[in-house]
Parts: structure tokens; sequence; C-alpha cells
């Protein structure tokens, strides 16, 4: 196995693969979260100005299903190896909160997260626990919304520059778990590449990315990360 400690920056990219041990579905695929819900319907800003609460309620079950799910060793292992190399940062596409659960520090979340609102007339946004919600209502009587990109939204400009910052700068990155399908996010990697970084694949299928990865590590992100990251922070 390729020796992460060999690197001084390095980025670890997440998506929803990276959850599943800890009992959160991906998004594509049978059993994905869009083959159970039309986006149409639950995730995009029409259907919020269709039907708030039916968008709403759909949030609420996976913010309760979430919340009752735990970090699992993938999530830990990264949270461990940014403890003794804090040059190391975290993207991640997913909007659970998992990473940071884990101990991961200033993770960019380039989804925004189920765990913060955000007023529709006023765009102030705080932190949220909460299910079910006090009130699906603002303090000034306008609509929250998850501060969570839908699909047809722009991701924040700041969020996006965070995160190309961190990943010019690196020496490694780690995709672990993402189907490299939906952009921005996608493309984000091969910045690091044309940069000169090493590119290493977590997942235990190909992607129509995996052709840009140097290293293929075929397996469960809860196995291959303890393991990856062994040199640095022992056996977990
Ligand atoms: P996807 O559901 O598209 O892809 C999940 C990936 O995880 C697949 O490539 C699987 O092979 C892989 N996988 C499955 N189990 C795994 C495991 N145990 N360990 C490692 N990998 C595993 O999820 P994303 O790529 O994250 O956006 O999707 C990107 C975005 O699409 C999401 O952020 C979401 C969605 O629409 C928003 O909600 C805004």
């Amino acid at each position: 196995m390729i020796d992460l400690g060999t690197f001084e920056r390095v980025v670890f990219f997440t998506g929803a693969g990276i959850s599943v041990e800890s009992g959160i579905p991906t998004y594509r695929g049978s059993g994905g979260v869009w083959a159970a819900y039309d986006y149409r319907q639950y995730a995009c800003q029409e259907a919020f100005l269709r039907d708030p609460d039916k968008v709403w309620e759909f949030h609420e079950v996976r913010r309760r299903r979430v919340g009752a799910c735990e970090p699992n060793p993938g999530h830990r292992a990264i949270a461990a190896f940014q403890e003794r190399r804090p040059a190391t940062r975290v993207v991640t596409q997913n909007i659970d909160g998992l990473h940071a659960r884990a101990g991961a520090t200033d993770v960019i979340e380039l989804h925004g997260s189920l765990w913060r609102l955000r007023c529709e007339r006023c765009g102030s946004v705080e932190p949220s626990t909460d299910v079910p919600l006090p009130s699906r209502k603002h303090a000034c009587g306008a609509w929250y919304r998850p501060d969570i990109v839908w699909f047809g939204d722009a991701l924040s400009r700041a969020t996006i520059d965070a995160a190309l910052a961190a990943i010019s700068a690196c020496d490694a990155l780690v995709a672990v778990g993402t189907s490299a399908v939906v952009y921005p996010a996608a493309e984000l990697p091969l910045v690091a590449r044309r940069r000169g970084a090493r590119l290493i694949e977590v997942n235990p299928e190909e992607t129509p990315l995996s052709d840009a990865y140097d290293v293929h590590l075929r397996g469960k992100a809860g196995d291959v990360l303890p393991e990856l990251v062994a040199s640095v922070v022992g056996a977990t």
C-alpha cells in the first residue's frame, strides 16, 4: 500500500461512499437516495417554492436518520491523520457532518450542510440540530431552507475558492467514495493532478475519472483508510 506519510500536504476529497458504513445510503445506484426520491420533487429550488413543507418533510427525515448515525473507521482515520498532520485538508461533497463529528477540523463542505438553516429572505445562516425543527420559519417570517446546494443551485464562491486553494497546494489527493459525476465538484481532483500531486482513489468500483488517478484502492473506505494512514497514525 502507498505510504501517505511520505506526503506533506494531503487533501481528502470525499463523497457519499465514505458514509455508507455509517448506514447512510449513497445517492446513485440501487438503494440510492435519488432512486427512492425524485430530486425534482425534493431537492431543487422550484420544488421548494412550490411546496416548502413537502421539501422540509424529506429533509427532516434525512436529518433524523443521519443524526442517528455515527462516524465510522473511515471518518476516524481521516481525523486522526489530520490531528497528526495539521496541513491536511478535508474537502467533502457530503452534507452529513460526520467528518466534523469524527474530529476533523476546518472541513470544506462543497454542498453545504444538513445541519445549517438559511433564511430565504435575509440569507442569514444558523446551526441547527433539532429534529423536528421548532419552526420552519425564521424570526423575520420568511421560510428557512436547508443550507445545502440543491440541483440547479450554484456552489458558494468562497467555498469553491477555499477548496481550490487547498487542492492547488496539496501533494497528494485521496478521493474517497465519490462517483465523480457531479460537477463542478468532480473536476476538482484534476486541479491537483495538473499541479503534479499524486492522486489516490478509494472506491470499491471504477468511476468515470479513475484513469486520472495514479493509485486505485478498490475496497470499502472503512477498511482501506485505516490501513492507508497507519504509518502516521498507527493501527486504529
Ligand atoms: P454517489 O452516490 O454518486 O457515489 C457514491 C460512490 O461511493 C460510488 O462511486 C460508490 O462506488 C462508492 N462507494 C459505495 N460504498 C462505498 C464504501 N463503502 N467505501 C467507499 N466508496 C463506496 O455520491 P457522490 O459522488 O457523493 O449532491 O455524489 C455527489 C453529489 O451528488 C452529492 O454530494 C449529492 C448528490 O446529488 C447534493 O446533494 C448537492
